[in-house]
């Protein structure tokens, strides 16, 4: 089976194909933050331009890389949300007009368990139940993933998500986006010396959510205070800001696997492609006896892939497939609400 995997929740326009046989034959994204970096954040608007702009030649540039004709194609996935309602709106209207004139049948997929599977697609070993953390732009998440379908939330962000936090204390620091990658290479420059930032909301062992504005605030108050010019005291900040989010992640994740009891660990979403991150998980992790996964580096953020996998996994268990040319989008759908 083949399937065109369509995503557009955000600012990229992501899009595969998946072969259940071969794994990925195509997978391209077209990445947007040369337009958005002149405003310092995403514009909604310029993002759903951007994505009719790309989505139909990147299509055309999937199908000459895997070498296939669209007959070929059984089925395609698209990206229902949760996202930006413009950027979803092309990805759904474009699915339903190929699928309607291919005669194919259209998966819808929600973006966040695309992120959560994605290990899974490229490792074969890990099968459910599993706990699951997710880190990425607007999404701070653990799940209790118990089957295909079938997730938990034991906990997430409040306020910002840890991505969303990292990017924007980037932004004051001057390094640029991806803050989360800017950090973390300033970091690395930093001779180790701790500025003991706050890990937050820690204190009650039951809580399993997460708020990092306040840490944000803390952050923001101490680069006011400091010299910022001086490259040294740049780097203690963002080594500093990095430790308290890595550490915080650690202990809620650690309090989550003490009552999921699972003994697997899946970490994805954009924030997972953080080495130090992975270094220290898989330190604590695989300790106790824990096996850790992440998704490969290019997997990590928005791509079709995962959403051409998620796709293909839901359609086949999903036996009473009904061709429905509604434009479906959902942009607030939780994980923990799908019902294929
Ligand atoms: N090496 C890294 N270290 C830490 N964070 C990183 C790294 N590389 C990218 N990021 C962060 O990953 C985030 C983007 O991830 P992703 O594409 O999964 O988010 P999104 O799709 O915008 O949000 P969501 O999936 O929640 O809708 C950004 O906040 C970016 O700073
Ligand atoms: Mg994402």
């Amino acid at each position: 089976m083949k399937i065109l995997g369509i995503e557009t929740s955000c600012d990229d326009t992501g899009i595969a194909i998946y072969d259940d046989f071969k794994g990925i034959i195509a997978n391209k994204t077209y990445k947007q933050n040369k337009i958005h970096n002149l405003y310092g954040g995403i514009v909604p608007e310029l993002a759903s331009r951007a994505h009719m702009k790309n989505i139909l030649p990147l299509i055309k540039e999937v199908f000459r890389i895997a070498k296939i004709s669209y007959y070929e194609i059984d089925c395609i996935a698209y990206t229902a949300g949760p996202g930006l309602i413009g950027s979803l709106l092309i990805g759904a209207t474009l699915s339903k007009s190929l699928g309607f004139s291919w005669g194919i049948p259209i998966q819808e997929v929600n973006h966040m368990e695309g992120h959560l599977l994605t290990p899974m697609l490229e490792n074969k070993n890990i099968s459910f139940p599993f706990t699951a953390l997710l880190i990425s732009g607007k999404h701070t998440q653990i799940i209790k993933a118990i089957d295909l379908g079938n997730y938990e939330i034991l906990g997430s962000s409040l306020d910002d998500a840890v991505g969303e936090s990292l990017d924007k204390i980037a932004k004051l620091l001057g390094l640029g986006y991806p803050g989360g990658k800017k950090i973390s290479e300033l970091a690395k420059k930093n001779n180790y010396k701790n500025m003991n930032f706050p890990k937050p909301m820690v204190k009650n062992n039951k809580n399993l959510n997460f708020s990092f504005s306040g840490l944000k605030t803390f952050v923001i108050n101490k680069i006011k205070e400091l010299n910022i010019n001086d490259y040294k005291i740049k780097a203690n900040i963002a080594y500093s800001f990095e430790k308290a989010i890595i550490d915080t992640l650690i202990i809620k994740t650690q309090r989550a696997l003490k009552i999921t009891k699972h003994k697997n660990l899946i970490i994805s979403g954009g924030v997972s492609s953080n080495n130090k991150l992975r270094y220290k998980f898989n330190k604590v992790f695989n300790k106790k006896k824990i096996n850790t996964f992440y998704p490969s580096y290019d997997l990590c953020t928005d791509n079709g892939a995962m959403i051409a996998y998620a796709g293909m996994l839901n359609f086949k268990k999903n036996k009473n497939f009904k061709f429905d040319l509604k434009i479906n989008v959902k942009p607030k759908w939780l994980i923990s609400d799908i019902k294929y």
